[in-house]
């Protein structure tokens, strides 16, 4: 009965583990993925991960390089926050940040399902999958000036297998609550949205000396930084949501006005965040002291806001640059070395 009620309990306060595959970091790029028992390597992966991974072994390279490219760029989006997404690279084991339904694991769920689909769809195109290639030439006419041609990214084999594999883990219903189980399977569906959304029209110039008299055009993703930055507003307008009986169903409905259903374009949570002002491993907040502001900015990483009023300390470092770089024919280049002394400020 005990061992029921820590379960429970564990379940009920940690959602899922349904990122742990971002821990494909840690021993997923050392391996060769050509052999079935590869999959084994993470424990967190669910069966149904497991034996889309044994029966898509080729998937993998761009899954491991998915799980770093999410690592990488949540924590470069959120440079200038409070919350920095430094804790995502404890992955697979997560602070209470991300193991709970808050707003900044709709994001982090949200970027990973969305760069898992757009690594499998730009995979398909550089022809580096045996299962799929270029897109299909899109359904819509071609404009007067231009004709479909190129390698698109492929788009739909992305979105199926992007979903299948990143949407795998709340499929299981011992995977946590269906609360969580739906907030993530909704978060991930808006990160994907937003991939299909950045969908853009890129065209090479054929003719005489590039006279551009013939265009060749087709769909292409567009970076991960501008998906991201698009979930990052998302982000911050998140809504809170409950899960309730709506008819005969139960659903997450907003918790503030809830005559409306959540839309497809917003991100959603379960569980209010803190500041991340101070320190408190309880909530996973790890505290602005010590990390660095911006004086003349008055965004998130200004000191005012950064610092929590809590004021900063300035220093002086000095950095060594490369300078006054000249050519030499033929070929090569020589600097000098520059010193410069910037000045730096941290929160108390
Ligand atoms: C798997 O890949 C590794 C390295 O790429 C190679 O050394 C090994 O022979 C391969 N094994 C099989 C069964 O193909
Ligand atoms: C990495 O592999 C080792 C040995 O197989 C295993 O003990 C460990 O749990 C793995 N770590 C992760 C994060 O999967
Ligand atoms: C992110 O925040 C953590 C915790 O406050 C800090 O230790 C780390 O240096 C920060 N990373 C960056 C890049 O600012
Ligand atoms: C500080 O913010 C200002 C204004 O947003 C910006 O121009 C500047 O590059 C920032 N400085 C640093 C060191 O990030
Ligand atoms: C900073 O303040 C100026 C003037 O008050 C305003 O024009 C600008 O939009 C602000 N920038 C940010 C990032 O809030």
């Amino acid at each position: 009965m005990n061992y029921l009620f820590v379960l429970t309990f564990l379940l009920c306060s940690y959602g899922c583990g349904c990122i742990h595959w971002l821990g494909l970091t840690v021993n997923g790029s050392s391996v060769g993925w050509n052999q079935t028992h590869h999959c084994k390597l993470l424990d967190g992966l669910v069966p149904d991960q497991l034996q889309l991974c044994r029966r898509n072994l080729e998937l993998m390279h761009g899954i491991v390089h998915a799980a770093k490219l999410t690592k990488i760029t949540c924590q470069n989006t959120f440079m200038d926050m409070r919350w920095n997404c430094s804790s995502i690279e404890n992955a697979p084991h997560f602070t209470p940040d991300l193991a709970k339904g808050t707003r900044e694991s709709a994001f982090v769920f949200s970027l990973a399902a969305a760069v898992v689909s757009h690594s499998i769809a730009r995979a398909c195109a550089s022809g580096e999958l045996p299962s799929c290639s270029c897109a299909p030439a899109p359904a819509e006419q071609a404009g007067p000036d231009f004709r479909w041609g190129g390698c698109g990214d492929n788009l739909r084999y992305g979105l199926q297998m992007g979903s299948a594999f990143s949407d795998a883990p709340m499929k299981n219903s011992r995977s946590g609550s269906q609360a969580f189980r739906l907030m993530h399977l909704h978060n991930n569906a808006v990160g994907r949205q937003s991939l299909v959304d950045a969908m853009e029209t890129k065209c090479k110039c054929h003719g005489v000396s590039g006279s551009c008299s013939v265009k060749t055009c087709w769909k292409g993703l567009n970076d991960i930084n501008h998906i991201a930055a698009d979930l990052k507003s998302k982000y911050l307008a998140a809504t809170k949501v409950i899960h309730r009986h709506v008819g005969t169903r139960r659903q997450l409905v907003p918790r503030e006005m809830d005559v409306r259903p959540v839309r497809e374009s917003e991100l959603v949570y379960l569980v209010s965040s803190p500041d991340y002002c101070t320190q408190n491993e309880k909530y996973g907040s790890f505290g602005t002291q010590d990390r660095q502001c911006n004086k003349t900015s008055n965004g998130s990483d200004s000191c005012n806001l950064m610092c929590c009023g809590r004021g900063y300390n300035a220093y002086t470092e000095k950095i060594v640059e490369r300078c006054q770089c000249k050519y030499h024919w033929c070929c090569y280049v020589t600097c000098k070395k520059c010193e410069r002394t910037v000045e730096r400020y941290v929160c108390k």
